[in-house]
């Protein structure tokens, strides 16, 4: 399973790069906000940065919700390096744009995906990626996890090479539920990436070996 990082937070990012297992980044317009990125010339600049830190996909998202609109700026986003993704919304012109890049061999990632249906359009058009919001669900009460399940069924029946990208992570089980699932990629946030790495055993077994080392010097 690969692993992104959902953020555009330059610090964040080359931390879970620094750890070695860092496949990519997701970003979406609420992320960037987040991440103080303020008017288009400054978005495409830091989409440049995100790019260079990280050599995996790189997903960024446009914000027109109409064909034309959506193409124009896809375009200029595939200008800025070769691991950019375009992430396009889950709408009817959404998925003609998918349809419309993947045919032109430009990377896709069909994102605000929230049921079986969409996913299976998402693998009809072409999207390089489909990313259901697994924590979106969750938070109205339906069941994020199945939605992963179901995607992975019905991709697996007719063998779609569209990647499921579980999104909207909220917690290190919804990381380790996926990779149950097996959805082929997972884009985190940094705290439930860094909270995989825990274990109170793991200190407290590490806490003994060092003492034990520690008298065994005296
Ligand atoms: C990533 O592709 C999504 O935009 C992101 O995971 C959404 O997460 P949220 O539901 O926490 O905003």
């Amino acid at each position: 399973m690969k692993f992104f990082i959902d953020t555009a937070n330059l610090e964040e990012i080359k931390e879970a790069h620094s750890l070695g297992i860092l496949d990519g980044v997701t970003t979406n317009p609420s992320l960037m906000a987040k991440a103080g990125i303020k008017g288009r010339e400054n978005i495409l600049k830091h989409y440049k940065k995100i790019a260079d830190i990280v050599p995996g996909d790189v997903s960024a998202e446009v914000i027109s919700t109409d064909f034309d609109g959506m193409i124009k700026e896809a375009m200029e986003l595939a200008e800025i390096a070769p691991n950019i993704v375009i992430k396009i919304p889950m709408i009817k012109e959404g998925l003609k744009a998918i349809k419309y890049l993947s045919d032109q061999g430009i990377k896709t990632n069909c994102t605000l995906v929230f049921s079986s249906g969409q996913a299976l359009l998402a693998a009809k058009a072409g999207a390089t990626y489909v990313s259901p919001f697994i924590g979106r669900l969750d938070d109205i009460s339906s069941e994020g996890m199945q939605l992963i399940a179901d995607i992975r069924l019905i991709y697996d029946n007719y063998a779609y090479e569209t990647k499921i990208l579980a999104a909207s992570i909220r917690h290190p089980m919804h990381i380790i539920e996926s990779a149950r699932i097996g959805a082929d990629v997972v884009t985190t946030p940094l705290k439930p990436l860094l909270s995989l790495l825990n274990h109170p055993l793991t200190d407290k077994g590490l806490a003994k070996f060092l003492e034990d080392y520690r008298k065994s010097q005296e």
